[in-house]
C-alpha cells in the first residue's frame, strides 16, 4: 500500500481574472487529502472515504454496486468526488502502462468540499501519486500537476485552470499565468479562513462576470485592475511585506465584490476579519459563498469568525510549502 498526500488552496490573489489571462497567486495551505492506494488481484476499483468535509461524513462507494452513498452532504458532490478518483485512477493506469491494474483507495480529507480550497485538486493530485507509486512508477510533481489538470479537465466538461493542481502538487505560492505556472518566493503566510458552510456555483459565478465584462469597459477594466494588482502583489510577496499583501487583498476583494461575486456572509466574514485587526482579508475561489482568506499572525480574527453569524468555521491554516509526498501507512486508518 501507498499512501500520499496533497495540500488544499487559497487564492491570495487574481481568481476570475485568471480566466482572461491575467496571472494569479494560489498558495497552499496546510490542509491536506490523503489517498492510500493497494493494488488488487483483479481489475476493480474500491473507494472508501472517510471525513470529506470538515463535519465528517462517510461514504462507502463501489463500483460494483448502484447503492446510493450513505451519506449527510449532497450526493452530487458525493458523486462529483468519486468522478475526480475515478480519473486519478485512469491517468495512474496510464501513466504506469497498467490498463487493468485494480486498486482498493481509501481516501481522508480535511478540506471542505467546493468550497474553494481545493479539495478535489488535493483528491486528484494524491490519488495519481500514489497510484502511480503502488504500480512501481514515481512521477515528477509536475508531470502529477499535469496528469491531474487532464483529469479535472475531464470531469469538469474542459473548464479548469492549471492554478488548484499545480498549486496542490508542487506546494508553496504559485504564479498562474495561462499555460506557464511556476513556483514564487513567499514569506511565512499566517492564514484563517472562514467557512460559511456553502459554496457558490463556479460556472454561473465565472459568466455572470464575463457578461459584465462585455456590457462595460469599466467591468473590463476592473478584471485588468486585478491582473495590475496581482503585479504589486507579487512584488509585496518577494519583499516579504505582509501589511501591503494585506492592503492588496482588502483591494482584491473590493473588486470581486465589485464583479458580483461576494455574499453577504463573505462579506460578514470578511468585515469581522477586519474588525478584528486582521492585516486584509478576501473571498477566495470562485465566491457566492464558501471561504474567506485573512491574513493575520495573532489569535483575534479566528475568534472573531467563530462569533460571527454566517460563519460556520474558523480555522488556522498556514502557507504549506510542501506539495504532494508520501505519508506514513498508519496516517489512513
Ligand atoms: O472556487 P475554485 O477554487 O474552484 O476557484 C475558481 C477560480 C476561478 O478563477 C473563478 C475559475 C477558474 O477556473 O480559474
Amino acid at each position: 500500500m501507498v499512501v500520499s498526500s496533497a495540500p488544499g488552496k487559497v487564492y491570495l490573489f487574481g481568481e476570475h481574472a485568471v480566466v482572461y489571462g491575467e496571472p494569479a497567486v494560489p498558495c497552499a495551505i496546510e490542509l491536506r487529502a490523503r489517498v492510500a492506494v493497494e493494488a488488487r488481484d483483479d481489475d476493480r476499483i474500491r473507494v472508501h472515504a472517510e471525513d470529506l468535509s470538515l463535519n465528517g461524513f462517510t461514504v462507502e462507494y463501489s463500483d460494483e454496486s448502484d447503492d446510493a452513498p450513505d451519506v449527510d452532504v449532497s450526493e452530487s458532490l458525493v458523486r462529483a468526488g468519486i468522478e475526480y478518483i475515478d480519473a486519478a485512477v485512469e491517468q495512474a493506469r496510464e501513466a504506469a502502462g497498467r490498463p487493468d491494474a485494480g486498486f482498493d483507495i481509501t481516501i481522508e480529507s480535511e478540506i471542505p468540499l467546493g468550497a474553494g480550497l481545493g479539495s478535489s485538486a488535493a483528491v486528484t493530485v494524491a490519488g495519481i501519486d500514489a497510484g502511480t507509486r503502488e504500480l512501481g512508477v514515481e512521477l515528477p510533481p509536475e508531470e502529477i500537476a499535469d496528469r491531474a489538470y487532464r483529469a479535472e479537465l475531464e470531469v469538469q466538461d474542459g473548464e479548469a485552470s492549471r492554478a488548484d493542481t499545480f498549486c496542490s502538487a508542487t506546494g508553496g505560492a504559485v504564479r498562474v499565468e495561462g499555460d506557464d505556472c511556476r513556483a514564487i518566493d513567499a514569506p511565512d503566510l499566517p492564514f484563517v479562513i472562514g467557512f460559511d458552510g456553502g459554496a457558490g456555483d463556479t460556472g454561473r459565478l465565472v459568466a455572470g462576470v464575463r457578461a459584465l465584462r462585455e456590457e462595460y469597459d469599466f467591468a473590463a477594466d476592473t478584471v485588468a485592475g486585478i491582473g495590475d494588482l496581482v503585479r504589486s502583489g507579487e512584488d509585496a510577496l518577494a519583499a516579504g511585506d505582509l501589511d501591503e499583501l494585506g492592503e492588496l487583498m482588502d483591494f482584491n476583494h473590493g473588486l470581486l465584490e465589485a464583479l458580483g461575486v461576494s455574499s453577504r456572509s463573505l462579506d460578514a466574514m470578511v468585515w469581522a476579519a477586519r474588525d478584528a485587526g486582521a492585516l486584509g482579508a478576501k473571498l477566495t475561489g470562485a465566491g457566492g459563498g464558501g471561504c474567506i482568506v485573512a491574513l493575520d499572525p495573532t489569535d483575534r480574527t479566528e475568534t472573531a469568525l467563530t462569533f460571527t453569524p454566517g460563519c460556520e468555521d474558523a480555522f488556522r491554516a498556514e502557507l504549506d510549502t510542501d506539495g504532494v509526498r508520501v505519508e506514513d501507512e498508519e496516517d489512513v486508518r
